[in-house]
């Protein structure tokens, strides 16, 4: 596969297959990764893998722990900016809106909306999941060299015919993640990933992403 084609065939898979995925493919992918670059070779990345029984547990603490009697977990961090400005807030509009026409859950159904969000807690049933975590001292730039890691990941992935969906939503339940992976205190979680075969029968996967034309935000200058 040539990386334009892992490039071009990437996307955020929210429905999978049960397949699960080979022990050696995802030992493969992750330690290919770890050739991604990172500014002074800190490479700041830590990973979790889960699968099989030990994923199953860690689904089952998840759901005791988001029940509506549970106590509330302070976000990691902030996923997104405060007070979102355009063009970035339309932009993430969109895709929602596009995500939730292809399931036909329509504007103003909050209910399904929700219900449709709570998947993310189950890694849209993803048969093998990771975790990306970070020393808490490490900063913006380190956060950066975790997000080449993650894509090098998620291409590789396709090299070996498997699907991804990168999910910081996970920044929601950190006190969940921390205690069943047994994390020390001074690692942040940066998110989670879903890792499996796309089903290619399901709605959620025909969203196909729009990108801003490049002159919102590319400029050549001296060719
Ligand atoms: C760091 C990161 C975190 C993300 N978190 C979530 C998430 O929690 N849930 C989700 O459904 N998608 C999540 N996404 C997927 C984005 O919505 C998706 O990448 C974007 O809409 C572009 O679509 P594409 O990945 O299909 O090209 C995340 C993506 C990235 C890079």
């Amino acid at each position: 596969m040539r990386v334009s084609q892992a490039v071009q065939s990437r996307l955020s898979v929210r429905a999978f297959l049960p397949d699960p995925v080979p022990a050696d493919a995802i030992r493969r992918v992750l330690d290919q990764a770890a050739r991604a670059p990172s500014g002074g070779n800190l490479q700041p990345w830590f990973v979790d893998v889960l699968a099989g029984p030990a994923l199953e547990s860690f689904r089952a603490a998840v759901r005791r722990d988001m029940a509506p009697d549970a106590p509330p977990q302070q976000a990691e961090y902030a996923v997104y900016p405060p007070n979102l400005a355009s063009p970035w807030r339309d932009r993430r509009f969109e895709v929602g809106e596009d995500m939730y026409a292809l399931l036909g859950i329509g504007r103003d159904d909050k209910p399904a909306r929700r219900r449709w969000f709570a998947n993310n807690f189950d890694f849209f049933g993803a048969p093998l999941a990771l975790f990306c975590t970070v020393d808490r001292s490490m900063g913006p730039p380190q956060w950066s060299d975790l997000g080449m890691f993650l894509q090098t990941v998620m291409l590789l992935l396709r090299e070996e015919g498997l699907d991804s969906c990168p999910q910081e939503c996970w920044a929601m339940v950190p006190d969940t993640i921390r205690r069943e992976l047994a994390l020390p205190p001074s690692r942040m979680v940066f998110c989670g990933m879903a890792v499996g075969y796309r089903d290619p029968a399901h709605p959620v996967n025909a969203l196909v992403s729009t990108r801003a034309p490049h002159d919102e935000w590319l400029r050549f200058h001296g060719l």
